[in-house]
């Protein structure tokens, strides 16, 4: 009697999601996968492997095409050509809802959207103020100074610096990076360099453990059904308090105008502001870390990649009178001098395009109807538009043999930085976007490169470095963080390194 109910109560319920728990498409609209999951929809398969999930659609519907995931309906634009007409329709887009809210899930503060009340702050503008322009020379500057005080610490003893150390590659560049980026970004408490390394040692490991639930956050869980990482978040946050943030010097034109910006209306507590600063923490360490290993270890691996960025940099340095010095002299490239290093530039960017997996993504305000080259198609209100990125740079048409690291991809007939890629024969105006696009294009992406490259600079100048193993095997991306950037390796690979004898 029981298990009679009980089918019956199952088919009641799948009728009733049958019947209006899935959407219908409509006359205009892209084909449609509602998937067989309610609420869940095709998210599984989309999570379990986004790219091979997205070209079998791209096979089976086209270009353009719909489905359900987590309860929404996201309309995917998969050909290159087309992102460009995509990101013009942006009166139709609300790029702040879902950045905002997903912000707000992830840290732990409220919205930071001046239109919700909590705050005056338009934060973009902040960041383009103190991330780019005159505010990135001093930016760069600092990052510089950090990086060679933890990768040539000063007194270092001669029986200590001549020796080749061997460690993961991509343990060495978490450290190096997280460390150096935490002191440019927050300062440094230069009263006690004991403790104020054994602070950086510990929010590095907080950071770990809060970062390996991210993509959880991101998918709505919340943060209390992960004891350790929610308290890794909360240390991390108590770090950045004012109280604490006021002890330090030299801190960040982003983070000190953001302390004592004149925000009378804002409701934030300084719990609340140190969550929005553990929000700068994460977006300005959780892409460049892999970005840095990555362009580390394709270049290590490439002889010919190797021998072109040690003539580019010597050449660099020679030309602008600076030398590595056994005494630890500190050497420092300006702005333009960084700028002109075109092949390291095509070794970051071949390496974030090989390693890059986000995810752009706009919320349609109103109905609308978006037009592309191919068709016009109907969208609905609250639906998602998304773009994904790593199907075009792993496209062959545009990216010959495009599995395949080649240091000097971006690089034209006169070594210049090469921007002409085609598709279908049209020459594409978006062919490298793991900084994002349009609206939420990365705002930190120029101080982002500039760092990968004088952390390059540094290990080239400075070190002599070797794979334990050579050749060595490239390791896979996780997968299990598609969608937010940069993959980092499954598993790390080992290095020895050992300074030179200057
Ligand atoms: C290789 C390194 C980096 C990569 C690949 C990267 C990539 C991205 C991407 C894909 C987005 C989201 C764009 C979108 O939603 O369309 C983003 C946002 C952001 N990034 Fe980066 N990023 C990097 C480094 C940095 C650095 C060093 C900083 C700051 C110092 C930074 C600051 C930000 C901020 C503040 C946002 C959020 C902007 C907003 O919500 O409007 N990023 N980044």
């Amino acid at each position: 009697m029981m298990t009679i109910s009980l089918i019956w109560g199952l088919a009641v319920v799948c009728g009733i999601w049958v019947i209006f728990g899935i959407r219908r498409r409509k006359a205009g609209e892209p084909p449609l996968e509602n998937g067989l999951i309610p609420y869940l929809g095709c998210a599984l398969k989309f999570g379990s492997n986004p790219l091979e999930f997205l070209r079998a659609n791209q096979r089976k519907h086209g270009h353009v095409f719909t489905c359900k995931l987590m309860g929404r309906y996201v309309h995917f634009v998969t050909n290159s050509s087309s992102y460009p007409k995509v990101l013009s329709h942006g009166k139709y887009f609300d790029w702040k809802k879902f950045h905002y809210t997903t912000s707000a899930k992830a840290f732990g503060h409220r919205s930071i959207d001046p239109s919700d009340g909590n705050t005056t702050e338009n934060i973009n503008n902040t960041f383009a103020k103190t991330l780019q322009g005159d505010a990135l020379h001093s930016l760069s500057e600092v990052m510089m100074q950090n990086l060679q005080l933890i990768l040539r610490p000063p007194g270092l003893p001669k029986s200590e610096s001549s020796v080749w150390v061997t460690e993961g590659m991509y343990a060495f560049c978490y450290r190096v990076m997280f460390e150096a980026g935490y002191l440019t970004l927050f300062g440094r408490d230069t009263s006690k360099p004991d403790a104020q390394r054994a602070l950086i040692l510990n929010n590095l490991d907080n950071f770990k453990q809060f970062d390996q639930v991210f993509p959880a956050l991101v998918a709505g869980l919340p943060i209390r059904l992960f004891r350790m990482a929610h308290k890794a978040r909360e240390k991390l946050a108590e770090g950045l308090k004012h109280k604490n943030l006021s002890k330090r010097e030299q801190v960040s034109e982003l983070i000190s105008l953001r302390m004592f910006l004149n925000d009378t209306l804002s409701t934030f507590d300084d719990a609340e502001k140190a969550k929005t600063h553990l929000a700068i923490l994460w977006a300005s360490q959780a892409n460049t870390i892999p970005a840095t290993f990555w362009s580390l270890f394709q270049m290590i691996r490439s002889p010919e990649a190797l021998k072109a960025a040690s003539e580019e940099v010597n050449g660099a340095l020679q030309s602008a009178g600076q030398k590595p010095s056994g005494e630890g002299n500190a050497i420092y490239l300006d702005q333009m001098q960084l700028n002109d290093l075109p092949v390291l530039d095509s070794i970051i960017k071949e390496a974030l395009r090989l390693s890059s997996a986000s995810l752009n993504i706009r919320t349609a305000k109103e109905d609308f109807t978006l037009h592309l080259e191919d068709g016009s198609y109907n969208i609905r209100k609250d639906d998602i538009i998304a773009l994904y990125p790593q199907l075009m740079h792993l496209d062959p048409e545009i990216y010959p043999d495009p599995l395949t690291f080649k240091y000097d991809r971006y690089l034209d007939e006169n070594g210049k930085a090469k921007t002409s890629f085609y598709s279908n024969g049209n020459k594409l105006k978006c062919f490298y976007m793991p900084f994002g696009s349009g609206a939420t294009i990365c705002p930190g992406r120029l101080f982002a490169v500039q760092e990968i490259k004088q952390f390059l600079i540094l290990m080239l100048s400075c070190f002599e470095l070797e794979l334990v193993e050579s050749p060595v095997q490239c390791p896979p991306l996780d997968q299990s963080r598609a969608g937010l950037g940069i993959l980092p390796p499954l598993h790390d690979i080992e290095f020895k390194y050992k300074l030179k004898h200057l």
